[in-house]
C-alpha cells in the first residue's frame, strides 16, 4: 500500500513537472501593432503568431505575459519569462544582458509629425539651434537614440511615455512636436488619428529578434524552428497577414 501511495505521489510530481516544463512564457508589451496588440482580451499580432508557431514546433505551450516594455529585459534576466518577442531591436548594449536569435523582421525608426509641422525631415531634429520636444516610448531604441542625439546634444527635450499611443495622444493635443517610433506601429497610429503624417526620411534601420537568457539552449532550438518557418514561408505569410502590401 505504501509503495502504491509513493508511486502515485511520484507520478503526480512527474506530471506537474512536465506540465510546467511544457510551457514557455513570452514577455511582451502589447501596445505595438501590428507586432503585438489586444484584439478584445487576446494578444494578437506578428510576434504572437510567430511565437505560437515556434512553440508548436518545439512542443511547448505558449503563455504570453504582457508587461511594460522596459520591464521585459529585467524579467528575462530574472528568469520570470523564457523569451521576449516585442518588436525588440538587437543592440550591442542589450547583448550584454541577453542573447538574441537570428532576426525575423526589420524595423525603421521614423518620425511622426502633425501635417502642418515645420519639421520636414529627420535632419531638422539635429540641426544647429534645433529645440524640439520629442515623444518616445520609454526604454525603446527610439528613446535611447533621441536621448543621445537630441537631449544630450542640447538640441531639444525627450519626453518618455508608457507606450506609443500615449505619445501620439500628446502629439495630437500639441504637447510635443513629434514622435520617434518604429515604422509599422507608426503607420497604425497615423491611420488611427487625424492630422498626422510620417516623414519620408528615416532615422535608423534595425533588426528585430527574439531575446533569450544568456547561454540558454533555447537560442539554438528557436533558431532551428525559426529557420524552418522562414524557409517554408510561414513567417512571410504571418507578416503579410498583418502588413498588407501597399
Ligand atoms: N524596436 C524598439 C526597441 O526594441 C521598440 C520596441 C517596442 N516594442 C513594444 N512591444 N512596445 O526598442
Amino acid at each position: 500500500m505504501k509503495k502504491i501511495i509513493a508511486l502515485v505521489l511520484v507520478c503526480m510530481f512527474c506530471l506537474t513537472g512536465l506540465a510546467l516544463a511544457d510551457e514557455l512564457h513570452m514577455g511582451t508589451n502589447a501596445t505595438f501593432p501590428p507586432y503585438e496588440y489586444y484584439d478584445g482580451d487576446t494578444i494578437v499580432g506578428i510576434d504572437a503568431e510567430v511565437a505560437a508557431a515556434i512553440c508548436e514546433k518545439l512542443g511547448y505551450d505558449l503563455v504570453i505575459d504582457d508587461m511594460e516594455f522596459d520591464a521585459t529585459i529585467p524579467a528575462l534576466v530574472a528568469g520570470k519569462i523564457d523569451f521576449i518577442m516585442a518588436g525588440l531591436t538587437v543592440t550591442d548594449e542589450r547583448k550584454q544582458s541577453v542573447d538574441f536569435t537570428d532576426s525575423y523582421a526589420t524595423g525603421v525608426q521614423v518620425i511622426i509629425v502633425p501635417e502642418d509641422s515645420d519639421i520636414t525631415s529627420v535632419d531638422d531634429l539635429f540641426a544647429e539651434g534645433a529645440n524640439h520636444t520629442v515623444g518616445v516610448q520609454s526604454g525603446t531604441t527610439g528613446d535611447i537614440y533621441c536621448t543621445g542625439d537630441i537631449q544630450d546634444a542640447g538640441l531639444g527635450t525627450v519626453q518618455q511615455f508608457k507606450n506609443g499611443a500615449d505619445a501620439v495622444l500628446a502629439l495630437t493635443s500639441g504637447k510635443i512636436d513629434c514622435v520617434v517610433i518604429d515604422n509599422e506601429p507608426a503607420k497604425n497610429f497615423v491611420a488611427a488619428n487625424e492630422g498626422l503624417k510620417i516623414l519620408d526620411t528615416e532615422y535608423i534601420t534595425e533588426d528585430y529578434a527574439i531575446a533569450v537568457q544568456k547561454g540558454s539552449e533555447l537560442t539554438q532550438k528557436m533558431n532551428d524552428a525559426l529557420k524552418e518557418l522562414i524557409d517554408d514561408g510561414t513567417v512571410a505569410a504571418i507578416i503579410d497577414k498583418y502588413i498588407p502590401a501597399e
